[in-house]
């Protein structure tokens, strides 16, 4: 309904200021419609995890021009705001990390974090009505909803273990798993991180920065306000800016600066990409963003803080004690942007230099940001073939 009368107000609206509204392709497309427009095969599956989300992976169980199940499993994990989609938008330009595992041999579960998009799902709870639904952030993506995917995936194809690789937050989520549950690295043959947020002592963006110093303030403004679920107004941004930020339009300088605010240089933008990117931007919980406005304050990596009462009963200590990313003994390769604003070089050498089994710490050249590891241009050459090497070795 809300979304109807969006998006007619918008027609309205853009048509009187002379937007042209042709077909938008891959932009109105579901993740499965999707997949399947790009000819591989697609499977959904539900889950539900110890505290009744229900999650969403949706699996290509083998390549375009094959016929046969692969058997190596592999777990993709998306960032912050991100959803299944994020490794699958790069079709258009052929340039998708799903699809290239799965014309290699490995059978590709998609994950979707809890609340996002495909997640976004309770067995009693609804994301609209109950704000108890929103009451969790990264960590419980990572110690509960990542072992949940994991021993789902191993039962049904039989395995023992699993390939790994997350974006971001997927990388965050990886280090909240195996510090909190490190027999799960028996169940990782080879874990690839892009980006992985743990790290901020290096942070370059200034309104992070500043927003960050006013975190408690946050926390009670957000509470106040009542803001559990970010971004505010998900649908008009959903239906409105894939339109307004379309190649045949003016405003798409405008959209490729707002890009660049967030992300860094723009070099590995593939304009064609943005509506799509935009179409399936996904929510996150508010705790997911004010946690990592937590790291940035104490520059530590350390469980979300509840204030000094609540750690108390949950931590046995005033203030929460720190993730331990030594935990993660599984074979672990880190890769990171040279021109990312947000997971800089400096943070990301220093958690290298905290991995007991590093295979590989690899600064991607090329004017390479936080998100070109999703649709970087040149991300096939510069990372994933990397990718395809380790989980070849490993
Ligand atoms: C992507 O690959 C397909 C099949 O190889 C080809 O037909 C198509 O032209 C390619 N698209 C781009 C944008 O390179
Ligand atoms: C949620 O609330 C809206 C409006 O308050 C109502 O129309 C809708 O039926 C509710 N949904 C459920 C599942 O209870
Ligand atoms: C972190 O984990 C490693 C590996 O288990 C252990 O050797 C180290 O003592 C732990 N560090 C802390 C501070 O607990």
């Amino acid at each position: 309904m809300r979304c109807d009368f969006f998006r007619l107000a918008f027609l309205f609206v853009g048509s009187s200021l002379g937007v042209k509204f042709g077909p938008r392709g891959d932009v109105d497309l579901s993740v499965v419609e999707l997949i399947q427009k790009y000819e591989y095969p697609v499977e959904s599956h539900e889950i539900e995890t110890s505290d009744g989300y229900l999650l969403t992976m949706f699996r290509i169980p083998h390549g375009r021009n094959s016929i046969e199940p692969n058997t190596k499993p592999v777990l993709l994990l998306h960032g912050l705001f991100g959803q299944a989609a994020n490794y699958i938008v790069g079709g258009q330009i052929n340039a998708s990390l799903a699809y290239i595992l799965a014309d290699k041999g490995y059978d590709v579960w998609l994950a979707n974090a809890r609340g996002s998009t495909y997640s976004r799902k309770h067995k009693y709870m609804d994301p609209d009505n109950d704000t108890d639904f929103w009451q969790f952030g990264w960590d419980e993506i990572g110690s509960i909803d990542l072992p949940a995917k994991i021993d789902y995936i191993l039962e049904t194809t039989g395995q023992e273990s699993i390939y790994f690789a997350g974006h971001s937050q997927g990388g965050t989520s990886y280090f909240v798993m195996m510090s909190t549950q490190p027999e799960y690295n028996k169940k990782i043959r080879a874990a690839v991180l892009m980006a992985p947020a743990v790290n901020f002592r290096h942070l370059k963006v200034r309104l992070f920065l500043y927003l960050s110093r006013h975190f408690h303030l946050l926390q009670k403004l957000t509470k106040a306000l009542q803001l559990y679920e970010l971004p505010p107004f998900m649908r008009l941004i959903q239906t409105m800016l894939p339109t307004i930020c379309n190649e045949q339009t003016i405003f798409q300088n405008l959209c490729k600066l707002l890009y660049s605010l967030f992300s860094g240089d723009a070099t590995q933008l593939d304009p064609s990409l943005i509506p799509i990117l935009l179409a399936t931007l996904s929510p996150s919980s508010t705790r997911q963003v004010l946690h990592y406005a937590q790291l940035v304050l104490a520059g530590r990596f350390q469980p979300y803080n509840f204030g000094k009462k609540n750690n108390m009963l949950r931590y046995g200590q005033d203030s929460p004690p720190d993730y331990n990313v030594s935990r993660a003994f599984a074979p672990t390769a880190v890769f990171y942007g040279n021109e990312d604003v947000m997971v800089t070089n400096k943070d990301s050498e220093e958690l290298c230099k905290s991995l007991p089994n590093l295979i590989m710490c690899h600064m991607v050249q090329g004017k390479f940001n936080h998100l070109d590891f999703i649709t970087g241009i040149d991300a096939v050459e510069l990372v994933y073939k990397y990718i395809i090497d380790i989980f070849e070795q490993q």
